[in-house]
C-alpha cells in the first residue's frame, strides 16, 4: 500500500484530529502517503472532480494540533447509500483511483461505520477508528472523554448562577437515544438528577426529589442560596416510554430526527408542580423568599450548551486514544486486514473487531444505575437497590466508561 486517504465523519468532537495525526505518522514511518479527503463522505463522493488533494506530508502533519477539537479534514452527514445516483459506488473507485489511493482510514460513530461497512462490500478497503462523543459504540470511541469533561465542567459553572438566583437548573445535552453523555457528565458535577433515555422519568418522584432538597439546601443556607441541578440527555422519554423532543427540529442529512426539547418539558413538568403543590407557598415563607404575585415559587430554567460540548479542545485522554487509533488503523490496513474497527492497543496487540458488531449500539449498564442512585442521585424513578456481586480479578483488566 502506497497511499492512503483519511476521511472523518458524522458530528465533529474532540480527539479527532490525534487520530489524522496519529494516522499520518505511522502511515509515514512506513512509507505510505496520506491524504486527506475533505468533508467526510461527501468529499468521497465527490473526490473525482477535485484538483488536487492536501497530502499530510511530515511537515503539513507537524503543523496539526492535537488538542484541537473538530478536524482538520472536515465532515458531513452524507450517506452513501442514500445518495439517489445508481454509479455512486463506481464514481467512488474511480475518484480513488485518480489519486492512486488504495486504502482508508474512516473516523466516525455508528452512522459513519456502516456506511465503512457498505464501501467494504463494494470492494473498497477500508478501517475504521472510532469516534462518537455518544459514547455509544462497543468499544470506547475517541471524543466521549473530551465532551464528558465539558460537560461536567459547564454543569458544575452553572452551579454559580444556580446559587446566585436560586433555580433549579436543567442542563440539556447531546448525546441522542443513549444516556452516556449525561449520566458521566451529570455524575462527574455532582448532578442532584439524571435523566437518561434508558429510564423513563416519572415526574411525581422527581418533583419530590427537587423540593426536598432545593428547600432543604435554602434552609441550610445563612443566607437563604440554593440549587438543584439536573443534567437531561437529549433523547430523553416520558414515563409512557414516548420520546420527548419538538418536532419542528427537523432531520438532519443522515436521515435522523433532531432532537431537541427535553430540558424545556422537564421545566415545564416541574413547574407545572410547583404551582399545583399548596406546600410550596409555607415553603417560600418559611425560608423568606416569598413575593406575592411575583415569586411564589423557584424558577426552573433550562441550559443547553449544544455544540459547545463538541467544541475546543480534546482531552489527554482522548489525544492518546485518538494517535492510537489512528496508527493502528494504518498498520491493519498496511497488513490488508481491512472492514475493521480498532478497539485498541494492548502492549504490543492491535485489538479490533468487525465493524458491524462494533457499531452495534450500546446503552448505560442500567446494572450500575443503582448504585449512584444509592449515592443520593435521582434517575427519575423510583429508588432501586444495587444487588452487589463480588468477584476478585487475577490478570488482565478490560474497561471503559
Ligand atoms: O452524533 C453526535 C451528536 O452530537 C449527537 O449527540 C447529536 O444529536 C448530534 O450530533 C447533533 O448533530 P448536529 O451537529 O449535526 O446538529
Amino acid at each position: 500500500m502506497k497511499k492512503i486517504g483519511i476521511i472523518t465523519s458524522g458530528g465533529d468532537c474532540g480527539g479527532l484530529n490525534a487520530v489524522i495525526k496519529g494516522a499520518a505518522q505511522m502511515a509515514h514511518s512506513l512509507g505510505i502517503s496520506c491524504f486527506i479527503i475533505p468533508n467526510g463522505y461527501a468529499g468521497l463522493y465527490n473526490l473525482v472532480e477535485f484538483d488536487h488533494l492536501v497530502e499530510l506530508t511530515p511537515q503539513r502533519t507537524d503543523w496539526i494540533n492535537s488538542k484541537l477539537a473538530g478536524s482538520e479534514a472536515g465532515h458531513s452527514r452524507v450517506k452513501i447509500k442514500r445518495i439517489e445516483d445508481e454509479n455512486k459506488y463506481n464514481r467512488i473507485q474511480d475518484g480513488l483511483k485518480k489519486f492512486g489511493i488504495e486504502g482508508l482510514v474512516i473516523s466516525g460513530g455508528d452512522d459513519s461505520g456502516s456506511v465503512m461497512v457498505d464501501l467494504t462490500q463494494h470492494g473498497i478497503q477500508c478501517d475504521h477508528a472510532p469516534k462518537t462523543m455518544d459514547l455509544d459504540l462497543q468499544t470506547y470511541s475517541v471524543g466521549a472523554d473530551s465532551t464528558i469533561a465539558r460537560i461536567a465542567n459547564f454543569a458544575d459553572e452553572i452551579k454559580t448562577t444556580g446559587n446566585t438566583h436560586s433555580r433549579i437548573i436543567v442542563m440539556e445535552v447531546f448525546g441522542r437515544y443513549a444516556g452516556h453523555t449525561a449520566f458521566r457528565g451529570g455524575i462527574a458535577s455532582d448532578a442532584d438528577a439524571v435523566l437518561i433515555p434508558e429510564i423513563p422519568v416519572d415526574f411525581d418522584i422527581l418533583y419530590q426529589h427537587v423540593k426536598t432538597r432545593f428547600y432543604q439546601r435554602i434552609s441550610e443556607s445563612a443566607v437563604k442560596s440554593g440549587t438543584y441541578l439536573i443534567v437531561v440527555a437529549e433523547g430523553l422519554k416520558d414515563a409512557s416510554g414516548s420520546e420527548i423532543f419538538d418536532e419542528s427540529a427537523g432531520v438532519d442529512a443522515f436521515g435522523h430526527k433532531r432532537l431537541a426539547g427535553a430540558s424545556r418539558y422537564v421545566c415545564q413538568e416541574l413547574t407545572k408542580r410547583f404551582k399545583k403543590d399548596p406546600s410550596i407557598i409555607d415553603l417560600m415563607k418559611r425560608e423568606k423568599m416569598y413575593v406575592k404575585g411575583i415569586y411564589e415559587i423557584p424558577e426552573v430554567r433550562s441550559v443547553i450548551p449544544g455544540h459547545l460540548v463538541r467544541a475546543g479542545h480534546s482531552s489527554a485522554y482522548d489525544v492518546n486514544f485518538g494517535k492510537e487509533a489512528g496508527a493502528a488503523a494504518v498498520m491493519l490496513l498496511s497488513n490488508k486486514i481491512a472492514g475493521v474497527t480498532v478497539v485498541g492497543i494492548s502492549g504490543n496487540k492491535i485489538r479490533y473487531m468487525k465493524t458491524e458488531d462494533a457499531i452495534k449500539q450500546r446503552f448505560v449498564d442500567l446494572q450500575l444505575v443503582p448504585f449512584y442512585e444509592n449515592m443520593g442521585i435521582c434517575f427519575g424513578r423510583k429508588l432501586v437497590k444495587p444487588e452487589p456481586k463480588f468477584e476478585k480479578i487475577t490478570g488482565h483488566i478490560e474497561r471503559h466508561l
